[in-house]
C-alpha cells in the first residue's frame, strides 16, 4: 500500500498517519518531521529549510525530491508507506512518478480554514519524535510528555497564528491543485476532517477499502 495523505496544515495528516502506520505495518514518511530533525541536527539541508519553514513557505522542490527519493528506496519501504505532507506541489508529484513510484490511494482530509486556525493553537508536538497531540482533542496521558518516547512536548514555531494563515494560503495556491492531479488518475478519496479523530480514522479506512 502506497498512500498519500493530503490536506491543509493541521487537517490531521500526522495524527491519522501515526495510527494507520501501526495498523498496516508500514512506515510514515513525513517530510515535515524529516526537515525538523535536519534543523535540530544543523545539517546543510536543515539550515536551508529553516528559513522557509519559519515563514510558512515551502522548502524548494529539489531539496524535497532528493530526500524523498533516498527515503523510499530504503528497505523498510518494501511493503509500502504513507506519505504525510508530500507531495506538496505538482513538480513533487511528477518527480514521484519519474522515480517509478505507483501510488495506490490519495486521501484528502478536508476542513475549513477557520477551524484549522482555531485548532492549531492547541497543538503540542514531541520535540524528539514529532508525535502530535492536542490539549483537548488528543491529550497525552501525562501533561506535557510524549506518550511514545517520554520527551517534552513543545509548541511548533510555525503554529503562530500569522504563520498558520500564510501556510494555509500556500496550501490553497500550491498544494490543493494536487487534488485534480490525482483525481485525473482515479486515485483521489475525500474525507471530512472536521469530525472526531476516531471518526476520521474510520472514514479513511473505509475509503481504503479496509473498513469494518
Ligand atoms: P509539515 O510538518 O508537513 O506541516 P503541515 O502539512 O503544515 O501539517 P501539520 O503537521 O501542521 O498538520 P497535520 O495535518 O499533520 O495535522 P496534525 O495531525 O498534526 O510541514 C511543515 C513545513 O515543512 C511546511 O510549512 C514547509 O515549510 C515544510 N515542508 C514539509 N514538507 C514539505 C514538502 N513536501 N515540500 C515543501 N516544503 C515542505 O493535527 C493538527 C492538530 O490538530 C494536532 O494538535 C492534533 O492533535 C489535532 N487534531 C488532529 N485531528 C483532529 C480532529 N479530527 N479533531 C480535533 N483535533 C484534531
Amino acid at each position: 500500500m502506497k498512500l498519500i495523505l493530503l490536506g491543509a496544515p493541521g487537517a490531521g495528516k500526522g495524527t491519522q498517519a501515526e495510527t494507520i502506520s501501526k495498523e498496516l505495518g508500514i512506515p510514515t514518511i513525513s517530510t515535515g518531521n524529516m526537515l525538523r530533525e535536519a534543523i535540530q541536527n544543523q545539517t546543510p539541508i536543515g539550515l536551508e529549510a529553516k528559513r522557509f519553514m519559519d515563514n510558512g513557505q515551502l522548502v524548494p522542490d529539489d531539496v524535497i525530491i532528493g530526500i524523498v527519493e533516498e527515503r523510499v528506496a530504503r528497505d523498510d519501504c518494501r511493503n509500502g508507506y504513507i506519505l504525510d505532507g508530500v507531495p506538496r506541489t505538482i513538480a513533487q508529484a511528477e518527480a514521484l512518478e519519474r522515480f517509478g513510484v505507483t501510488i495506490d490511494n490519495v486521501v484528502s482530509i478536508e476542513i475549513e480554514d477557520a477551524v484549522i486556525e482555531k485548532r492549531m493553537s492547541g497543538r503540542r508536538v514531541c520535540g524528539r519524535c514529532g508525535a502530535s497531540y492536542h490539549i483537548t482533542a488528543n491529550p497525552p496521558k501525562t501533561d506535557g510528555v510524549c506518550d511514545s518516547c517520554g520527551s517534552e512536548l513543545v509548541i511548533r514555531k510555525d503554529d503562530r497564528p500569522e504563520t498558520v494563515r500564510e501556510r494555509l494560503e500556500v496550501y490553497h495556491r500550491l498544494t490543493e491543485p494536487l487534488k485534480g492531479f490525482y483525481e485525473a488518475r482515479g486515485k483521489l478519496r475525500i474525507v471530512n476532517g472536521n469530525q472526531p479523530i476516531e471518526t476520521v480514522h474510520r472514514e479513511i479506512l473505509t475509503a481504503l477499502g479496509k473498513g469494518v
